[in-house]
């Protein structure tokens, strides 16, 4: 198994107009997630960070899948049948990029579901910010059509992020289901004809980049976190977070608002962004 952090080959990346357009690579297998994909991807991503020309990034698939989930020879039966310790380094580094490096990644994210999106591959979609979808997508919590169940992180991610009758209806069946009622149900922010797909996204990417990039960062972080917490300590947590952010943010958003509302009335916080320096 190779372990190199470098990435191009399964994973390959084009940054152009402040997007980090990143790609899962492997069109023949349908994407699906093998040890390559997974180590590439935590390159992709650590690199993407401290890039500061990337200000939004989007995850997609070549070809006519976003992903077919992981690969069933190269990320389960082979290691499942080699050295244990590899095998958890793999396990390891796939929950470090699909979840747990992107939900608290410091610059939005969205999936840009292009077609056949299965099992694993739904942790990477739930676990980015936003998602849009073709309108012909094809979704499905396969596992049970082969006898395991949404493991990894899928099935805490789907129950976060869809009502229950829908999360045990998909898990249970097996059954897919396309873009449109992926935006039905939650699962993404909107469907879009296929041939629209790319721009849509590229629209979605630019409103985030209108905004306060150190807001964007703290407010994603926070909804992750105080979805987990009582309401006293979500509430404490807020409060403190929302003031250590006004103190660290580079460009004093706050302050900047409040003027150009309040003394200089050139701008209605409920109507649009306050104007950033360039
Ligand atoms: N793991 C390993 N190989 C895969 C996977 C996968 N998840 N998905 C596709 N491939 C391979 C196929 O074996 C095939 O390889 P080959 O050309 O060497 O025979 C190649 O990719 C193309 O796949 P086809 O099945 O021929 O493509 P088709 O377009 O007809 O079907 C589909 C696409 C529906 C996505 C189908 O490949 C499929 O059902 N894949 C498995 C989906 C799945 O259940 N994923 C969940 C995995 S479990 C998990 O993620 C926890």
């Amino acid at each position: 198994m190779d372990t190199k952090p470098a990435y191009g080959e399964n994973v390959t990346v084009r940054i152009e107009d402040g997007i980090a357009w990143v790609t899962l690579n492997r069109p023949k297998k349908r994407n699906a997630i093998n040890p390559g994909i997974v180590f590439e991807m935590v390159a992709a991503i650590d690199a993407i960070e401290m890039n500061d020309d990337a200000k939004v990034l989007v995850i997609t698939g070549a070809g006519d899948a976003f992903s077919a989930g992981q690969d069933l020879k190269e990320y389960f039966r082979e290691p499942d049948a080699g050295d244990p310790r590899l095998r958890e380094k793999l396990h390891n580094a796939n929950s470090y990029w699909q979840w747990r490096r992107l939900m608290f990644y410091p610059k939005p994210t969205i999936a840009m579901v292009n077609g056949w999106c299965f099992g694993g591959a739904f942790q990477v979609l739930c676990a980015c910010d936003l998602a849009v979808a073709a309108e012909d997508a094809q979704f499905g919590l396969s596992e049970v059509n082969w006898g395991i169940i949404p493991a990894g992180i899928v099935t805490k991610s789907v129950a976060m992020a869809l009502a229950q009758r829908n999360a045990l209806y998909y898990i249970l069946t097996g059954d897919t289901f396309d873009g449109k009622r992926a935006e039905q149900i939650g699962l993404v922010n909107f469907a879009v004809p296929k041939a629209e797909l790319e721009a849509r996204t590229t629209a979605l990417a630019k409103k985030m980049m209108e905004k306060n990039p150190h807001v964007l960062r703290v407010a994603k972080t926070a909804y992750h976190r105080v979805r987990e917490m009582s309401w006293d300590s979500a509430a404490d947590y807020l409060n403190a977070k929302n003031d250590q952010m006004q103190v660290r943010d580079p460009e004093k958003g706050a302050q900047k608002g409040m003027t150009q509302f309040l003394d200089e009335k050139s701008y209605k916080p409920g109507l649009g962004a306050y104007k950033r320096d360039k």
